[in-house]
């Protein structure tokens, strides 16, 4: 049918199918900021257009319903505001305030935001806090935890009233921050005073947090994100934005299935069908086990997938890959492919795995073994680890205190789906174009897979829609690949949500016992847990993130006095196979499944001792200078070596959130938990404390290289890849700083398995202390050069400046008379006039420690006790994650993940029928919280200088996940004594804990 769409202003006469989606048609005009969820019910609002001045959602609209409709997209809003010599009136005022507050995180979201808040400002130039809530609530962000989404709102409504706003990088607001509890030394260097904090304590509120004293220009300041510009304006800057001639579409056929044998599988019209390129079967492709898994070689686990296989594992395993000229052909054909299964008895409980009898999962003789594995057990992985004298600890015990938790399977839910292009360059290379975090793994990983050798092979990351584990594996780029080789042509597959729900990976569910030992003072003896983890039908990540399990969440309290010096550690776990979809990598990475058990169980401790819970657990703790228990016995898989952990601010995180939640006025205050005139109400306060990793000790490895430009600004190429956490401008920060030039000098590039050095990618919150250290040292590498020419240039006029007394700072190299040469002149030089050279450097680093970040996390609820319904009012974190390079990017980190906790706490969960069949399939049955559902977020960085990086920087982006779902545990267990063992914590959980009715696993 033929209809004329409307534009931003523009007509366009279209010729279209009667059924085609609003969405669809305007991304094929060529409007990209409108992206797609995946969705088929409406729910993430990330296709939001405005329509007629209203946000509505593209892919819930047919096309012809727009006729004689005004259609406003993000292309229309604003734009950059230097096209060389045309100038252009820059960004809307909402775009610019997106930008400058640092609401955008991976920007998936971003164009859809700034339409809403469009419309809701149109309407209403002054809407309160409630209101931009509301307005922005049909809209999804996995990254942000809403704050400055909403703060960028309410700016933009500032400015366009015509209301003064202040600068965000600000003065610090200390009004409300205690007296540092150490005071800074004046060399600059670390100093252990044995029981806390390294140098300074400072508070990094909210937003604006940069230190007035620091000598720092770019490090530590809320630079804005060198990719906001382009993310604000919706540029095509995703995979899914990339388009070639003759591109194909892929879909695949996915088991009904939990556990079945394909007898008989028939494409044949399948393939009649016009349109379709190609139909893939287990029988087309070569028979190559590997794991999914992205990991560094060799990988901790075994192999055990195949891109198709004659068995199906789970509902929604892969059967059949399709290539069509559209996506609707595509679909079509996948109805079309007869397919026999004998059906298996599924094995769905991962309690029985292990027994005699129960069904074998993987039974294929190309599995290939890991050490720990027995699939014959279905055992993927199995953990044996003591520290100490475990069973001396417990007989040394006063008491011993045992309980058994459990925690769900849960989605990363990134609102970008996996998406991959595929398609051969004219050298028939093999170019993969993939939402990825790991691009040099999948390069390695998926060769033998498509029998290329890896130097054919070329990995693109373009911008990454959130990832959060989810993409630190190998799941889609074989589908396309394979397709690819099959055709000849370029092949796209974009999952859909439900597949995500379905078919990608999630994190692993487990079943946790502990015991402990304990002096009558509340001395820990011995610790002991039991983890029995659940991997789904492959075993991705199996081993390393159980065993992350217990090195985190194990690892924090050690005990006192004598046993302090010598922890008695036991951690045990197995990891099972089960007939459900894959478990692997979500951010975190077994440590938030440790301390929901550890931090509950330390409050049941506590409460049971009579002691308070914050000084027994302080009084068990690691303390600076104490070695990481886990250090001696296990690394992955690797060779152990003693680590000793320099900086714990956790007394500090302590000491600066109990006070910004007022928990001395509230805990054990009987008149704060009641609410005068609703009896059914009862408020609650609670605490966890919580430690991650920064990396992995000698294996994970960044590099970085950086290239000096004629006109004195650099090129910064690195492996490693920005899933929207921020990683790019951190990385260009420590270059700036390192090179005396603002961050706009640093243009970064990353990554692409050709051009940027080696990365193992974005996981185990690395890149800052990794990748960063690696800039740094590229940097310095080119810092050196440019010195070196500087007095070479000082030498032809006749003047002596040694080298290493030239400072690199506001774009010149500077002698200590004051005369400089700009780096403009430097790079003219260097390049053009004499003994010419290119400055550059590239450089790699691997650490030999991995000092972990530390915080105290704390929440407050109301719980309904006639319906068991929490409430969650309000969380506070103090972490301390050493030096903050960008609080900016920081805090919207610990924002974003303490949302994505929050959903662990009380609403996400997936489960299945007895026959395996998921029960969530989209974002209308697993909850993820939105902008008008969220409570009252704190940040707060307590600062400590690790002297293992070169600016004193921890991890930041995963401690988040770990300690949000046991504060809100022990905030319930004190408003209403449910001492409860399962999350998430829904209504029905606590209600049954209130009735003492059996719990819903044993009705
Ligand atoms: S709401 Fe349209 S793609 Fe999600
Ligand atoms: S910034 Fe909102 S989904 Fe990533």
């Amino acid at each position: 049918m033929n209809v004329i769409l409307t534009i931003n202003g523009q007509e366009f006469p279209l010729r279209i199918d009667p059924n085609e989606r609003l969405l669809d048609t305007l991304r094929k005009l060529g409007f990209f900021s409108i992206k797609s969820g995946g969705c088929e019910h409406g729910e993430c609002g990330a296709c939001t257009i405005l329509f007629d001045g209203r946000p509505v959602n593209s892919c819930t609209m047919l096309t012809a319903q727009a006729e004689g409709h005004l259609i406003q997209t993000v292309e229309a809003e604003g734009e950059h505001p230097d096209h060389g010599w045309k100038k252009t009136e820059g960004l809307s005022v909402i775009q610019q305030a997106f930008v400058e507050v640092g609401a955008i995180q991976c920007g998936y979201c971003t164009p859809a935001m700034v339409l809403t808040a469009k419309a809701l400002l149109d309407r209403n130039p002054s809407p309160d806090e409630g209101q931009v809530r509301d307005a922005l609530s049909g809209v999804l962000c996995r990254c942000t935890g809403y704050i400055k989404p909403v703060q960028a709102v309410l700016r933009a409504a500032a400015v366009l009233r015509g209301e003064e706003v202040l600068p965000v990088d600000g003065p610090i607001d200390v009004s409300d921050v205690l007296k540092p509890s150490i005071e800074p030394d004046d060399g600059g260097e670390p100093v252990l005073d044995g029981r806390g904090t390294l140098t300074e304590t400072k508070i990094l509120p909210k937003l604006k947090i940069v230190d007035p004293h620091s000598e720092m220009k770019t490090v530590g300041h809320a630079v804005t994100k060198v990719d906001a510009v382009k993310l604000v304006q919706g540029k095509p800057a995703f995979t899914a934005d990339f388009e070639k001639r003759d591109m194909l579409y892929a879909k695949v056929l996915r088991s009904p299935h939990a556990h079945a044998e394909i007898k008989h599988i028939d494409t044949s019209r399948a393939e009649a069908l016009p349109g379709v390129a190609a139909v893939l079967t287990w029988k087309d492709l070569p028979r190559v086990a590997y794991s999914t898994a992205g990991q560094s070689h060799p990988i901790p686990g075994p192999l055990d997938s195949f891109s198709l296989d004659h068995k199906v594992r789970f509902v929604g395993d892969r059967v059949a890959f399709v290539a069509a000229e559209s996506v609707a052909i595509a679909e079509a054909a996948l109805d079309l492919i007869d397919v026999e299964y004998e059906v298996l008895e599924p094995l769905l409980d991962p309690t029985k795995a292990m027994d005699s009898g129960a069904p074998v999962i993987h039974d294929e003789p190309e599995f290939v073994n890991f050490d720990e594995s027995d699939p014959s057990r279905n055992i993927a992985a199995e953990i044996r680890i003591d520290i100490g004298d475990v069973e001396t600890g417990f007989a040394e015990a006063d008491r011993i205190i045992e309980g058994d938790y459990d925690v769900p399977k849960v989605q990363q839910a990134h609102i970008e789906p996996h998406v991959v292009m595929t398609y051969w360059d004219e050298d028939d290379r093999l170019v993969i174009k993939t939402s990825t975090q790991v691009p040099f793994h999948v390069r390695r990983q998926i060769a033998p897979v498509l029998d290329l050798p890896i130097k054919r092979i070329r990995v693109i990351k373009p911008r990454i829609g959130g990832g959060f584990g989810g993409k630190q594996e190998v799941l889609v780029e074989d589908v396309a690949a394979h397709l690819t080789i099959a055709t000849g042509k370029p092949v796209q597959y974009e999952m859909t949500r439900e597949e995500e729900f379905i078919g990608s990976r999630t994190r692993h569910p487990m079943r946790i016992h502990l015991k402990t030992g304990l002096k009558n003072d509340g001395t820990i003896t011995a610790n002991e847990m039991y983890c029995l983890s659940d991997t789904g039908a492959y075993g991705c990540h199996a081993l390393t993130v159980a065993g992350n399990t217990g090195h985190k969440a194990m690892a924090i309290y050690v005990g006192d006095g004598e046993y302090r010096k010598n922890p008695n550690i036991r951690f045990y776990s197995d990891v099972v196979y089960t007939n459900t979809v894959p478990s692997g990598a979500y951010r975190g990475y077994g440590v938030p499944q440790g301390f929901w058990p550890v931090e509950r169980h330390m409050e049941n401790i506590a409460r049971e001792m009579g002691m308070d819970p914050i000084k027994f657990r302080l009084k068990n703790a690691l303390r600076s200078g104490e070695i990481h228990p886990f250090s001696k016995a296990w690394s992955e898989g690797r060779e152990p070596k003693p680590e000793t952990i320099y900086t714990i601010g956790l007394e500090d995180c302590v000491e600066q959130g109990r006070m910004a939640i007022d928990w001395d006025h509230k805990y054990d205050n009987p008149q704060w938990h009641s609410i005068p005139g609703k009896k059914h109400l009862r408020k609650g306060i609670g605490v966890a404390m919580v430690m991650q990793g920064t990396a992995i000790p000698y294996l994970d490895m960044g590099g970085a290289s950086i290239k000096m430009n004629d006109d004195g600004s650099f090129n910064l190429l690195v492996g490693a890849t920005d899933l929207g956490t921020g990683s790019d401008t951190v990385l260009a920060q420590m270059a700036a700083e390192t090179l005396g030039v603002p961050v706009d000098d640093i243009v970064v590039y990353s990554s692409d398995t050709d051009f940027t050095p080696f990365d193992k990618g974005a996981y185990a919150s690395s890149t800052t202390y990794i990748s960063g250290a690696a800039t740094v040292k590229a940097a310095e590498k080119v810092a050196e050069r440019i010195r070196v020419r500087a007095s070479m240039m000082f030498a032809e006029e006749g003047k002596t400046v040694k080298q290493e007394d030239i400072n690199l700072e506001d774009r010149r190299a500077i002698a200590p008379s004051g005369e400089f040469f700009t780096l403009e002149e430097i790079g003219l030089n260097a390049l053009h006039q004499t003994d010419q050279e290119q400055i550059m450097a590239v450089a790699s680093h691997v650490s030999p420690v991995a000092p972990p970040p530390f915080a105290a996390q704390f929440a407050e609820v109301t719980v309904d006790v006639d319906s068991g319904m929490v409430t969650v009012d309000k969380l506070v974190m103090a972490v301390d994650s050493g030096v903050i390079i960008n609080p900016v990017t920081a805090s919207g980190q610990i924002e974003g993940g303490m949302a994505q906790a929050l959903g662990y706490a009380v609403s996400e969960e997936m489960r299945y029928d007895r026959d395996g069949q998921p029960r969530e399939k989209d974002f209308v049955d697993y909850h993820i919280f939105r902008a008008d559902e969220m409570p009252e977020l704190t940040t707060i960085f307590v600062e400590t200088y690790e002297p293992s990086h070169p600016y004193g920087a921890k991890a930041v982006a995963e401690i988040p996940l770990d300690g949000v779902a046991p504060a809100v545990g022990n905030a319930i267990l004190d408003a209403c004594g449910v001492a409860l063992q399962t999350i998430p914590a829904i209504p029905e959980r606590i209600w049954r804990n209130l009735k003492g009715l059996p719990s819903e696993k044993e009705v």
